[in-house]
């Protein structure tokens, strides 16, 4: 069960597609994000929020109302997402997120906004050029006992022998299994982490404490 990867990298960064992605977020089925936002709800951490690959900040302003005490750095690699995010951000919300252009896979993109209690990402895991790097830069970033908390598509046999090859059958495609998120981590040297399979059982949610 091979990993296939689409090139999707320029996807992103044309202004049509942007608006495409914020008007079909705007619509997307909670069951995406439920398990998500009621989890970091629950742990109600205190502190410096990171998003990773906001896109066009949807769940940036959910993360933001409910944790009102959380100044929000929002950061993707796509300025025309980061345009689009800051165009529909909420003027009451405007003191607490602040979008930045940066690359996972770059930590000189991503040095100067500093230390975090809590990173998060949403769908962008299997975007990532190159996932172990993205994640060894972003554990880099956590403050002690921070989390990162990486909320994606899960590859399942399932589905892969589905013929449609629509975008997001193509996603859990290039999604990773649990155990090559366990190999990342391990090469990594990451010790304290947990995989949880998120129902429908094509989601997970990778937590990594420090
Ligand atoms: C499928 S969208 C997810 C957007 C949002 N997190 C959500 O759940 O609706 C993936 C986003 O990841 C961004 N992205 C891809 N590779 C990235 C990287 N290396 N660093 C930062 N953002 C990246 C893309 O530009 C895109 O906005």
């Amino acid at each position: 069960m091979k990993r296939i990867v689409e090139s999707h990298q320029d996807y992103f960064h044309d202004i049509e597609n942007a608006n495409n992605y914020l008007n079909d977020a705007k619509n997307a089925s909670k069951a995406k994000f439920n398990n998500f936002l009621s989890s970091i709800k629950k742990m109600d951490i205190k502190g410096k929020y990171l998003e990773i690959g906001s896109g066009p900040g949807i769940i940036t302003q959910v993360v933001a109302t409910q944790h009102p005490h959380a100044k929000i750095i929002a950061n993707d690699i796509s300025p025309e997402m980061i345009n689009l995010a800051q165009l529909d951000l909420d003027e009451n919300l405007k003191t607490r997120i602040k979008y930045k252009v940066g690359d996972a896979c770059d930590i000189n993109s991503l040095k100067d906004l500093g230390k975090f209690d809590l990173i998060y990402s949403t769908f962008t895991l299997h975007h990532w050029d190159n996932a172990e790097l993205a994640i060894k830069n972003l554990y880099s970033m956590l403050n002690d006992n921070g989390l990162l908390y990486i909320h994606d598509l899960k590859r399942v046999i399932w589905l892969y022998y589905i013929k449609s090859q629509s975008g997001f059958f193509n996603s859990i495609r290039a999604a990773y299994r649990p155990d090559e998120i366990k190999t990342m981590l391990n090469r990594i040297g990451i010790k304290n982490f947990k995989i949880r399979t998120i129902f429908p059982f094509f989601m997970q949610s990778i937590l990594i404490r420090k």
